[in-house]
């Protein structure tokens, strides 16, 4: 019997999760699965994960999507996976994994990072600060504190280079996850000899590099065999979580965009071409599709804000938010700074932690949770103000991530950054659809702009004109809290 060879296979390795996405060449999705998996934080600071595990649920989200639709798994074409950027995966020359992969939000490699971005050119030709979470600092801490590890290190890989070479026997990197590393030139998208040199790494021990959208390798023979699939399977070079998502929504020129209200915050503008601006502390990476490239903001607590106070409050974070009401008000009386980790754009300051200002003896639960996403929204305004000075010009953004689901906090955002916010319809647009369509690109040779195309929009949350005024000016007071948090802290 002929089978058709057309369906891809998005894997979205996650901080708290891995997530397969199976969809056929117009990408309509065919099957989901999941499998989590924990974080472990052995010191104040760190943040780890074993390579195993992202192994082992890989392997349980593929039984589960054979289980769900065999026939449309047995007719793999392509494959592409997203990860959570950042992390060091070190490889010995076995292939073996040396350590737990230190993740994005780990912030023991601080004093590294600062002496890697003081170095004469390393913003210039990395176009962004080292920041403690990058991949550079963090080989500089193992160099110093684990030598015996170093001196084994054959092959460093961020965690989805890994599920690839573990895929397909070869060790490659995507651009898009290369950029996060400070040891690529950004703007000429290799592997920067100087940069490498800064933190006594070699080229020897980076992998191949390749467009996100383009073939890593194949899958290895055993795994086909063991997954039931009898034709080649393509593997695309993949991308880090953000330039996925931004293919999953059809983000990539100029003036295209989304905010992700996550554990993280983003804001993500695409960028047709190459403006760093490491001053601001946006971020300024390659995209996952050629010639391309894209600017973020980072606040490292977003959602993880609400969910610290659920937590505290003995109440769910959807209770607290519905407790609100749909539609805002005038600007609270408390402040918060979400800095509850350290904060990245635009301070670039791990040492700085949360506070709430302006507490009353009446204030309740539903005071403090809207400062909270108060505070969440006036640090991504920060974030939009730091990618307007690099240039970005935003006029809407998509609005995506598991804070989206509270209609105030939307609007809130809306009015906060005075911008329309485009909601999505339930669906599928998040790093998983993107990933499988870089799956769909490898495989095929589609052209990205033919299959990234952006989700159909539910609604529209304009700002509310009556309010942007007096957001304006709660955003500015806001904003002169943390130069004396941290004089004092
Ligand atoms: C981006 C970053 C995070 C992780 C989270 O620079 O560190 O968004 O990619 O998955």
């Amino acid at each position: 019997m002929h089978m058709a060879h057309d369906t891809f296979l998005g894997l979205d390795l996650g901080t708290s999760g891995l997530r397969g996405l199976l969809i056929n060449a117009r990408g309509r999705v065919l099957a989901e699965a999941e499998a989590e998996y924990e974080v472990s934080r052995p010191h104040p600071g760190w943040s780890e994960q074993a390579p195993s595990d992202w192994i082992q649920a890989a392997q349980t989200v593929v039984s589960r999507l054979r289980g769900r639709d065999a026939g449309a798994f047995s007719c793999l074409a392509g494959i592409g996976v997203a990860g959570h950027m950042h992390g060091a995966v070190l490889l010995d020359d076995k292939g073996q994994v040396l350590r737990p992969c230190i993740l994005w939000n780990d912030t023991r490699s601080h004093a590294e990072a600062a002496m890697l971005d003081a170095k004469p050119n390393v913003r210039q030709l990395s176009g962004n600060i080292v920041f403690p979470g990058f991949t550079a600092p963090k080989l500089a801490w193992i160099q110093a504190h684990e030598p015996e590890v170093f001196a084994r290190v054959d092959k460093v890989l961020l965690p989805a280079a890994y599920l690839n070479f573990w895929m397909t026997g070869d060790a490659v990197g995507d651009l898009s996850d290369a950029a996060g590393t400070s040891w690529l030139d950004v703007g000429a998208r290799d592997w920067s000899p100087r940069l490498l040199e800064a933190s006594g790494m070699q080229q020897a021990r980076m992998p191949r590099l390749v467009e996100g959208c383009a073939p890593a390798g194949h899958l290895r023979a055993d795994l086909a065999a063991e997954w039931g699939l009898s034709a080649p399977v393509t593997v695309a070079g993949g991308a880090g979580d953000n330039a996925a998502a931004a293919c999953g929504v059809g983000a990539l020129n100029d003036g295209e965009g989304f905010v992700s209200l996550g554990t993280s915050g983003v804001l993500l503008a695409a960028r047709d071409g190459y403006v760093p601006k490491p001053e601001t502390a946006v971020h300024t990476f390659c995209h996952a599709v050629p010639d391309r490239w894209y600017q973020m903001g980072v606040i490292l607590s977003a959602t993880d804000s609400l969910n610290w106070l659920s937590h505290q409050l003995g109440q769910d974070p959807a209770e607290l938010t519905q407790a609100l009401g749909d539609r805002i008000d005038a600007p609270g009386r408390i402040r918060f700074l979400p800095y509850l980790s350290g904060e990245r754009t635009p301070h670039n300051d791990s040492h700085i932690r949360a506070a709430f200002l302006g507490l009353g003896i009446a204030d309740d639960p539903l005071d403090l949770t809207r400062a909270v996403l108060e505070g969440v929204g006036f640090a991504l305004r920060d974030s939009l103000e730091a990618l307007r000075m690099a240039g970005a010009r935003p006029e809407r953004l998509l609005i995506i991530g598991g804070g989206s689901r509270s209609t105030y906090w939307v609007e809130l955002l809306a009015t906060i950054l005075n911008l329309p916010l485009d909601l999505p319809e339930q669906g599928e647009f998040g790093a998983a659809m993107g990933a499988a369509r870089l799956g769909i690109c490898a495989a095929t040779g589609t052209r990205p702009e033919d299959i990234m195309t952006k989700p159909t929009i539910a609604k529209t949350i304009p700002p509310r004109a009556d309010l942007t005024a007096a957001y304006d000016a709660a955003y500015r007071s806001w904003r002169a809290i943390y130069p004396a948090l941290k004089e004092l802290s």
